[in-house]
């Protein structure tokens, strides 16, 4: 039996005040939920002070980003020994943010997937295609390559333990959330893609949704027999919504 993950990524949105305020909210709000893991990735200046405040919670932590090298002269990275030393969960790699917007390829995201595992931290692998891509038909063959630079450096064992989100890049931050049907369609798809090489890991693999989820529409997206669980941007800043959706996932 899979256990859904809801987790909150805060992107670029934080202060100390905030991860106090947020993190003492979602705590009274989920405490007596069972049957779903809650995350939440904020910027990394504030992950260590998340770290704190979660304390003693069901809240786990994970950052949104890390690089590929270990240590030494690179300025300005974050590795992940360091994230595993301070007590980091997860990881969000491949977002489309920064495919986009940092220019991150496919294997560049593969190499990151690879330092994570190899710190024993827990890759969340963003895939998704663009609407242009959609609206060509590519969804099941660009969701194929993302996952396929992940299978073809370490094979389909690779995905125990760790979890896919995804995320079609139009419904990110539009209001225009993916229909259930359409999100278990390829949600399906990439459990079937990774049944192909594996498929006990691909019956445990989580399968997020992410992409505009939110308190009104989050029970029906996990109703659906591939969802497990939910990336959540905006909705995620907030303590009372986040809650809704992280109960509905439990
Ligand atoms: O990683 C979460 C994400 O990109 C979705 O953002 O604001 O549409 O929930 P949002």
């Amino acid at each position: 039996m899979r256990h859904p993950l809801v987790m909150g990524n805060w992107k670029l949105n934080g202060s100390r005040h905030m991860v106090n305020e947020l993190i003492d909210g979602l705590r009274k709000e989920v405490s007596s939920v069972d049957g779903c893991d809650i995350a939440i990735a904020p910027p990394f200046i504030y992950l260590d002070q998340a770290k704190h405040q979660a304390s003693g919670s069901r809240i786990m932590l994970g950052a949104q980003n890390v690089d590929i090298n270990l240590s030494g002269a690179f300025t300005g990275e974050t590795s992940a020994n360091m994230l595993k030393d301070i007590g980091m969960k997860y990881v969000i790699i491949g977002h489309s943010e920064r495919r986009t917007y940092h220019k991150e390829s496919d294997e560049v995201i593969a190499e990151k997937f690879a330092v994570l595992k190899e710190a024993g931290l827990i890759p969340v692998l963003c895939i998704g295609e663009t609407e242009a891509e959609n609206e060509a038909g590519q969804t099941e063959a660009v969701c194929a390559r993302q996952l396929d630079a992940v299978l073809k450096t370490m094979g389909a064992p690779a995905f125990e333990n760790s979890v896919i989100a995804y995320e079609p890049v139009w419904a990110i931050g539009t209001g225009k959330s993916a229909t259930p049907a359409q999100a278990q369609a390829v949600h399906k798809f990439i459990r079937d893609h990774i049944a192909k090489h594996d498929a006990n890991v691909a019956a445990q693999v989580i399968i997020q949704y992410g992409g505009s989820v939110n308190a009104s529409n989050a029970a029906e997206l996990f109703s659906q027999p591939d969802i497990d669980g939910a990336l959540v941007g905006g909705a995620s800043l907030k303590a009372d919504a986040f809650a809704v959706i992280v109960k509905a996932a439990a």
